[in-house]
């Protein structure tokens, strides 16, 4: 196949990416996004801070744009995130008081789920929960902190009933190490909900990389969390300087596991990337092929 997407679907695959709602203007950019990816991120347009700026108050326009275009053109659409402490208006984290946090938690993950019901094959229900370091915990946040760290269990039971027919995966970055207690603190919760019955299906591997790429034990993470009974999606792929190697890695990983179902790059062209400087993804400013793109279309 001579696409991304083609490519992937060859083993029942999708890659997607990363997609600005204001960015489609460029038909450099769109050009790209509706010829190589099967499937589509909004990059911030499905976040707290955009959907529900203040309280009860739900603004669907520009994730809508993105979801569209989208189905429109026969790709799937990843929603990104329903809960995290980032990118969460001011009137949420100030909340201290359990009950009222607890139903605007649920409220806004209904309503949301409600309105793209149907149209998003899998849902980052929570979004990097886990704290950095060595603790292998929750991060303080609102969330935590007001709600106890049942507040998870509460987001994915809401979830499952908001649209019992989308994918509902943690997504986090810093859990591509299998030994890294971060990524030990993620796989005993996947495990734990697994066992009680908390429903879950997917877990979302950022891959956010530095220049050497993913850890020699990374198809270890992907094949131990796939051992729960969990599908496997890296996420938001985007490796400094993006050599081939790393690239061919990273896909490999994925590729060598069944229920690793999709990749997804953060971004199209360097010059999109959040992190600037970085030229971490599979097309240069002017849009064309880097050397990078090539290899994963070797590994797919
Ligand atoms: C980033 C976006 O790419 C930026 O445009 C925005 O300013 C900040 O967020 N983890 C995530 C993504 O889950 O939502 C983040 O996206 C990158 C890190």
């Amino acid at each position: 196949a001579d696409t991304l997407g083609a490519q992937a679907a060859l083993s029942g695959r999708y890659f997607g990416t990363a997609v600005a709602a204001g960015r489609l203007g460029d038909s450099t950019y769109a050009g790209i996004v509706d010829r190589e990816f099967s499937s589509v991120t909004a990059e911030n347009e499905m976040k707290w801070d955009t959907v529900e700026p203040s309280r009860g108050s739900f603004n669907f326009g520009p994730g809508d744009q993105i979801a569209n275009r989208a189905l429109g053109r026969g790709q799937q659409v990843r929603g990104h995130t329903l809960v995290w402490h980032s990118q969460l208006p001011g009137w949420v984290g100030s909340i201290r008081d359990a009950n009222t946090l607890r139903s605007v938690m649920n409220n806004h993950i209904t309503t949301v789920m409600n309105h793209y019901r149907g149209k998003i094959h899998s849902w980052d229900v929570v979004n990097e929960a886990f704290a950095d370091g060595g603790s292998g915990q929750l991060r303080s946040s609102v969330f935590r902190d007001v709600l106890g760290d049942g507040f998870l269990e509460e987001a994915f039971r809401t979830a499952r009933q908001a649209d019992p027919n989308a994918k509902l995966c943690y997504n986090d970055y810093n859990i591509e190490n299998w030994t890294d207690a971060k990524t030990q603190g993620v796989y005993r919760m996947v495990r734990d909900f697994k066992a009680r019955g908390v429903p879950i299906d997917c877990v979302g591997l950022q891959a956010h990389f530095g220049a050497g790429g993913p850890p020699a034990n990374f198809q270890t993470t992907v094949s131990s969390f796939a051992a729960l009974g969990v599908d496997v999606q890296i996420t938001e792929l985007d490796i400094a300087q993006a050599s081939q190697t790393a690239y061919a890695n990273a896909v490999r990983a994925c590729m060598n596991v069944a229920r690793c179902t999709g990749i997804t790059v953060w971004g199209v062209r360097d010059s999109d990337s959040w992190r600037t400087g970085q030229n971490p993804l599979l097309f240069d400013n002017a849009g064309n092929k880097k050397p990078a793109y090539h290899s994963v279309m070797s590994v797919l």
